[in-house]
């Protein structure tokens, strides 16, 4: 078997977004296309020789091709093991997870996360380094200047290597390990939740549904929720990946996820719902008729984290994006525990995480997780709660009925504009910049608001500073409405924006979130004239 060097040209967008590259399928099967990235990658993480690299995806189109493609050339470059999952598929958090079990210098994850997945659709690959979690951005920013310099790869000559069954494997001098994809994750959720408890409860009656919706978590949550807990075999569903995700848009939300929905919505509908994405980090929590928001969901976690074992010890702080609801900042407060606001993707978390600063993380964008792994874990936040259910026996709906009566509830609801002209979009947040000396101090949505920025954030471990991260008007009661251009898209921009009010008296929690942020959703309208500019009248998503 021999190294083969091959010449090639720079492309000119391999820059790196919220969460590595993504591209429609088309783009990365285009000559070189995929390997000038790998081989950037491989360029830009130092010196790996001898040392072992994770590999696997959420089992999407590509996803195999790509594997082989990877595999040669991690060879060609030194690495002295590849772990990759059986079949390729290993979830995000659980690629994390074998990264730090395995002390590997890094891992290649391939996923466009949720996004569809097939011939037509997207595919995307991302660098996570050491500690589990996705590369910085000093790390991304290198791989991508080297993308505009790179000049050839090296590939060995080699056939592939059958990934369909557990095996060890030569490539060249470098060793290939292709291991369960799902065990070392579950022995981590043994560790973390009381799976007697959660057996206990299921047993009793409890009954559940977990939506896989074709993609990545189908073998994870059937091992885990069917296999080790007993869950009855019709607790899953769409749990067979397909390189398509069976045609659909593996987002867990009330939009996408409309099958579990229906389940939930259902007169008959079981105690407890969830979905998973593509790649396994996102999660969406259900009650019977009761959706929990991603924000209230990390705030719930904070608050009962001593139900579980894993975490009875107590957390350490709690992180949140800074579009996410301040839900989890009162429970922080009560606890007496430090939280941190960050910009939006899950890469802001990990210096937190290695520095013993907090134990869990979220967004609003679905994902929630500890610090067992450096990625959110859709999963986790599953068992986590079906953790906290079997310790209360109560419903979902009352555990967070009973929260917002003892901390307030943050109304919150996000706003999606996919698919806008990308000028029209910057527009729309410049207007708003515009307008940051002349707001203080104006009453909108019948709120005094009290001032206007753009976030930016400054890591306490490393001082790296991160700017331009949304576009925020606060105001004097804690209300929120922020701007943002989503870092993950294909095509087209997608305007996000994000809004939060605040209510402290019981009596007045039981609204509809859409109703009670109703003047703070038209004031974003004017504020921004997102409606001229863009031509749209209604958002495409609403979670
Ligand atoms: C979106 C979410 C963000 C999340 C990211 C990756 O990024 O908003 O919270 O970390 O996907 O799952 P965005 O498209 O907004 O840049
Ligand atoms: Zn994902």
């Amino acid at each position: 078997m021999s190294v083969r060097i091959v010449s090639t040209r720079p492309f000119d967008d391999q820059k790196p977004g919220t969460s590595g590259l993504r591209k429609k399928v088309k783009v990365f099967q285009k000559a070189n296309y995929l390997e000038n990235f790998v081989q950037s990658t491989f360029d830009a993480i130092g010196d790996f020789s001898g040392q072992t690299l994770v590999l696997g995806g959420d089992g999407r189109f590509y996803n195999r091709e790509a594997i082989q493609t990877i595999l040669k050339m991690a060879a060609a470059n030194g690495f002295g093991r590849v772990l990759v999952g059986q079949g390729g598929i290993l979830s995000t958090p659980a690629a994390s997870h074998v990264i730090r079990k395995n002390k590997a210098y890094g891992g290649l994850i391939l996923s466009a996360s949720h996004n569809p997945a097939g011939p037509d659709e997207d595919f995307g690959i991302k660098y996570n380094i050491g500690n589990g979690g996705p590369a910085p951005e000093g790390v991304t920013e290198a791989i991508f200047a080297r993308t505009t310099e790179i000049s050839e790869y090296k590939v060995l000559e080699a056939s592939n290597i059958p990934l369909d069954s557990v095996g060890s494997f030569k490539l060249g001098d470098m060793q290939v390990e292709v291991i369960d994809s799902v065990h070392d994750y579950a022995e981590l959720m043994k560790s973390l939740f009381d799976f007697a408890a959660i057996r206990k409860l299921l047993a009793g009656g409890f009954r559940i549904k977990f939506d896989a919706m074709h993609a990545v978590t189908g073998p994870y949550a059937t091992r885990i929720l069917v296999g080790l807990l007993g869950a009855p075999v019709d607790s899953v569903m769409n749990c067979v990946p397909k390189e398509d995700f069976g045609g659909g848009h593996p987002d867990p939300n009330l939009t996408y996820a409309h099958e579990l929905v229906d389940v939930m919505y259902a007169d008959d509908a079981p105690e407890f719902g969830a979905a998973s994405d593509g790649d396994g980090d996102r999660n969406m929590i259900l009650g019977n008729h009761f959706f929990v928001t991603p924000s209230d969901s990390l705030a719930i976690l904070a608050a009962n984290a001593k139900a579980a074992p894993g975490y009875r010890g107590g957390i350490a702080g709690i992180a949140r994006s800074m579009p996410t609801s301040a839900a989890a900042d009162r429970v922080a407060a009560a606890m007496g525990l430090s939280c941190y606001e960050t910009p939006t993707g899950w890469k802001f978390f990990g210096n937190l995480m290695d520095d013993g600063r907090v134990t869990l993380c979220g967004e609003e964008s679905f994902g929630t997780g500890s610090n067992h792994v450096r990625e959110k874990d859709g999963l986790w936040a599953v068992l986590f709660w079906l953790n906290i259910l079997a310790v209360r026996q109560t419903s979902v709906a009352a555990i967070v009925h009973e929260h917002w009566k003892e901390f307030g509830r943050n109304y919150y609801s996000r706003h999606d504009y996919e698919g806008v002209d990308s000028a029209a979009a910057e527009q729309v947040l410049q207007n708003v910049r515009d307008q940051f000396a002349t707001l203080p101090g104006q009453m909108l949505a019948g709120r005094e608001v009290a001032s206007c920025d753009d976030f930016a954030y400054t890591d306490p471990v490393d001082s790296s500073v991160s700017r331009n991260q949304g576009v925020r008007v606060l105001f004097k009661d804690g209300s929120r409405i922020i701007f943002r251009l989503s870092g993950t898209g294909t095509s087209g921009a997608t305007i996000r924006i994000y809004l939060e009010s605040y209510e402290a008296d019981a009596s007045k929690h039981d609204l509809d979130a859409q109703d009670a942020l109703a003047a703070m959703i038209t004031a974003a309208g004017e504020i921004s004239r997102l409606r001229k500019l863009t031509g749209r009248d209604a958002p495409t998503v609403i979670t």
